[in-house]
């Protein structure tokens, strides 16, 4: 249960390599996504192999209101592979606020799914995310390798990010297929 940089993340591609039909996060993806419009300007952190991405392409999203980054140069090359419309670039999470068209305010809609949990500094890394944006994050129940914190309950997601998000909905969702395995979906507005 540690922090694992970008080399950890380039070899471990077995479960994020299946199709998004396959993929354990489906049903938490479809909760995400049920939160975005197709006119949202959405910057996905983290956005790994573009499973999210793909959802969001399936909805109508349009190509030009999507930008996805994540460390991970083999899961961004994935990424793009998977959904070529789209655009991604490697980029670590904490330089969000050197991203040009963050700078200008071009995003309305910030997406972290199933990353907070794997940075040490999630709240530091919060606090980059411009106020008054809409975000959406999820979050697990369960402890892996490359978590750094698990969540046992929907209460301890509120008592962690309530005082940076203005938690405005939240879904729980089962993944795997097995009931013991939960992600907490929540969404709001950066303070
Ligand atoms: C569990 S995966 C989630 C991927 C994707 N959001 C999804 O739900 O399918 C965690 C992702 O966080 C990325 N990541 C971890 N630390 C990062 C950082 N500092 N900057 C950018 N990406 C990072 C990893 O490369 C990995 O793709």
């Amino acid at each position: 249960m540690m922090q694992q940089g970008k080399d950890y993340y380039n070899k471990a591609m077995d479960l994020v390599s299946l199709p998004l039909e396959e993929s354990p996060w489906k049903y938490s993806y479809e909760s995400a996504a049920a939160f975005i419009d197709p006119a949202d300007t959405v910057l996905e952190i983290a956005c790994g192999t573009g499973r999210f991405a793909k959802k969001l392409q399936l909805k109508g999203h349009a190509s030009e209101n999507y930008f996805g980054i994540d460390f991970s140069d083999v899961r961004i090359k994935e990424a793009k592979r998977y959904v070529p419309d789209f655009v991604f670039k490697a980029t670590d999470a904490f330089d969000l606020d050197q991203l040009l068209y963050v700078r200008l305010g071009w995003f309305d809609t910030f997406v972290a799914l199933e990353f907070l949990e794997h940075i040490e500094n999630d709240l530091e890394f919060l606090d980059l995310v411009p106020k008054d944006s809409k975000i959406i994050a999820s979050v697990p129940n369960f402890n892996t390798v490359d978590h750094v914190r698990y969540f046992p309950a929907l209460s301890s997601v509120l008592g962690r990010y309530g005082k940076t998000i203005k938690i405005e909905r939240t879904i729980t969702r089962q993944i795997m297929d097995k009931p013991r395995f939960k992600v907490f979906i929540i969404k709001g507005i950066k303070c």
